[in-house]
């Protein structure tokens, strides 16, 4: 049967690294037979302008209805003044919660081929494969009440609810220890528990959880020491199982050890495995259209997709291979250029990823 992908291409350089994946599907698709029946949908400003809605229901409806969502990214400097109701990042956090994508899974994992373009030195950064674990659809983004509200004194004042139930806790715990039990046997759950009461639940309810797991090495950190030894000693982290707020700051921080934004993919997944698939870096308005974008972040998320949503892994290793092998011939987007190697654009890395499959 053939599976179905939502494709959601979003705003600035999403377009360009999605056309750049899609390349690829259809390359799949044609050339080994894999029945996969791809459609596009708008979100984010996009969508804003042309339907007035960062996530029109029919885009809804399309991602709802597909085995997994590719999304590019949302976002830009176009629709930063408009009501934060209508703006392109409620599109992403609308997917995210009307599809239940309550774990998302963002790798760091550094190609020793791009030690070099690592903001710390080879040394300290070599072998680094960690698995950030981040909660998506509960805690301070989604938490009500909310808003800025006007004072009886007349001075305004900002609100958010970070908020979790055990619930929540527990099955984005449950994530992160399945995957562990498949990787090093290490979870570092990360909070705040010193400072607040909602994280002091969520290590009590870790704790209790991963007593389940007697083979999990279960360790706990508060969030600030977490960001420092995240640059300090980062190869001391298998997985990393978080809040939605802290696992969106220590997954950039995470990216920027592998070299670039521009290399990580994403993977959201809900309660039976049906994903939405991005990379983490944004829509990176300062080089639209200049066909510098790094698809690789993009392609990455494709692999993922095959592994966690298509039940295909033997494609998803074959698709990190070619990425390998692609880095291996020197080839480099300006984002992880370095001496010696050969600068390429947006598609010619894919072409060059597609090439190397193909071999
Ligand atoms: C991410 C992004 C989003 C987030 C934005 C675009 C809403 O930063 O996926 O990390 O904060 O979750
Ligand atoms: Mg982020």
């Amino acid at each position: 049967m053939s599976k179905k992908i939502a494709v959601l291409a979003g705003d600035g350089i999403g377009p360009e690294i999605v056309a750049a994946a899609v390349k690829l599907l259809e390359h799949l698709r044609q050339e080994e037979g894999l029945s996969l029946e791809l459609e596009s949908a708008l979100v984010g400003g996009c969508a804003y302008d042309e339907y007035g809605s960062p996530l029109p229901q029919a885009t809804l409806d399309i991602a709802k209805q597909a085995d997994a969502v590719l999304l590019g990214a949302v976002g830009g400097p176009k629709w930063e003044s408009l009501d934060i109701a209508d703006r392109p990042e409620k599109g992403l956090l609308g997917l995210r919660s009307n599809l239940g994508l309550f774990a998302n899974l963002r790798p760091a994992i550094l190609y020793p081929q791009l030690a070099e373009a690592s903001s710390l030195k080879p040394e300290v950064v070599s072998g680094l494969d960690i698995m950030i674990v981040r909660e998506l659809t509960g805690g301070i983004y989604f938490g009500e009440p909310r808003g800025i509200r006007t004072r009886k004194d007349g001075l305004r004042e900002g609100f958010n609810t970070l908020i979790y139930n055990e619930a929540e806790i527990e099955r984005i715990g449950r994530v992160a220890y399945d995957i562990a039990l498949k990787r090093g046997k290490r979870v570092c759950s990360v909070d705040k528990a010193n400072v607040l009461e909602c994280t002091e639940l969520w290590r009590s309810v870790m704790q209790t959880i991963g007593n389940q797991f007697p083979e999990i090495e279960l360790s706990h950190m508060y969030v600030d020491n977490a960001a420092m030894q995240l640059v300090k000693e980062p190869t001391q982290f298998d997985v990393m199982v978080t809040t939605n707020m802290f696992g969106d700051i220590l997954s950039d921080a995470a990216a920027m050890l592998t070299g670039s934004i521009g290399m990580l993919p994403s993977a959201s997944l809900d309660a039976d495995g049906k994903g939405m698939y991005e990379p983490i870096h944004g829509s990176a308005p300062d080089i639209v259209g200049s066909n510098t974008a790094n698809p690789l972040a993009t392609i990455l998320s494709v692999a993922m997709m095959m592994r966690y949503s298509l039940d295909l892994p033997e494609i998803a290793d074959r698709i990190e291979k070619a990425v390998s092998d692609v880095l291996d011939l020197g080839l480099r987007t300006p984002d992880i250029m370095s001496a010696g190697c050969t600068a390429v654009t947006t598609q010619a890395m894919a072409d060059a990823v597609i090439k190397q499959l193909a071999l």
